[in-house]
């Protein structure tokens, strides 16, 4: 929407100085009053948010903060398919990754519960993401209350990438925070891309346990990751309105539903999401999804294979709601199977 690069063109100062590594009292408060409307939580701007340039930097840099690979707390637990970047955090970390295998007949929930104690025992960071990428699955509350409680008694930070929390599906219930189960020893990861489509301006934030986000933002005070001051303007602008995130909303909906009925025509098995950005579908006719992702870019179609996403994905694939309602029509018209 203009009033976002507008709010940008305004907040450009004569003089350009450094960033603070704290963030603007501005976007600290846009972000918790934001937190506040949509989850119903009470977030101390002051000490319990930290902006970020963008999620992914800080979903990395989290691993290199907080891993010690030298003490018994070197390992980081995510689940696969997932978002590579919690395997790569730990891995330039010098940790030791534990992807666990997400189930569809599980709901693609990562259950801390059904880790062995020794992994348990020496686990540092639990990423949790939901709704998911790449299947859209989505968790209840009672699900967070309960990963909370087996991160506390084990002394595990658990972290939540909640990108895709706004982009929720007609009549869904709107996806819950991991805020709202709990502050202490939590971290929670929001941004501007795909709320507000401010993927270029590089926004977030990290909101949560005042203590975690004080020793992160010092450590990050290192890393030369502070935003601009314009950027966390235009920033706050997006965080402080709801209509926009509402519309956007609308339109992934509309698209959702125009692919998944014209997948369902065509006998393609999709995965039922409430919410995010994807669809996750299963390859037809039992073809590899390497195969299928190059028959259907010859006719123009962009897929990502599920092994993309870790193993053990290899017979579905994801679609991303990007392209136009009008290029999805096109698209299925074409559509191989
Ligand atoms: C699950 C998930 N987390 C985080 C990100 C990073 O988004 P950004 O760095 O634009 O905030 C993405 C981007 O696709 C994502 O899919």
């Amino acid at each position: 929407p203009s009033f976002i690069p507008e709010a940008l063109k305004q907040a450009l100062p004569a003089v350009s100085q450094y960033p603070s590594v704290a963030g603007t009292p501005v976007l600290r408060t846009a972000a918790a009053d934001y937190l506040g409307r949509r989850f119903r939580v009470r977030i101390d701007p002051a000490t319990q948010v930290l902006p970020t340039a963008g999620s992914k930097e800080a979903i990395f840099h989290l691993a290199l903060a907080v891993v010690e690979p030298a003490s018994g707390r070197d390992t980081v637990v995510y689940g696969t398919p997932g978002y590579p970047v919690y395997q790569s955090g730990a891995l330039f970390a010098g940790g030791r990754e534990h992807p666990v295998q997400l189930q569809r007949e599980r709901g693609y929930r990562l259950e801390l519960e059904r880790l062995p104690a020794e992994v348990l025992a020496r686990t540092a960071i639990a990423w949790l993401n939901y709704p998911h990428n790449p299947t859209g699955a989505c968790v209840d509350r009672v699900y967070l209350a309960a990963q909370a409680d087996v991160a506390r008694a084990n002394g595990i930070l658990l972290a939540s990438d909640e990108c895709y929390q706004d982009l929720w599906f007609d009549g869904a219930e709107p996806p819950p925070s991991l805020l709202e189960v709990t502050t202490t020893g939590v971290l929670a990861f929001h941004s501007c891309s795909k709320r507000s489509g401010m993927t270029g301006y590089r926004s977030g934030f990290v909101a949560g346990d005042a203590a975690l986000i004080g020793s992160f933002r010092g450590w990050r005070a290192h890393m030369g990751v502070g935003s601009p001051t314009f950027i966390e303007h235009a920033a706050a602008m997006a965080w402080s309105d709801d209509a926009h995130a509402a519309a956007r909303r609308a339109v992934f909906a509309q698209k959702f539903r125009v692919l998944v009925d014209g997948l369902a025509a065509k006998g393609i098995e999709v995965l039922p999401s409430r919410a995010g950005l994807y669809i996750w579908a299963r390859v037809p006719g039992g073809a590899a999804a390497d195969a299928y992702a190059q028959r259907c870019l010859e006719r123009g179609i962009v897929i990502s294979p599920g092994g993309f996403f870790g193993a053990g994905s290899d017979d579905w694939f994801r679609l991303a709601l990007v392209p136009s309602v009008e290029e999805c029509r096109t698209a299925l018209a074409a559509w191989p199977v």
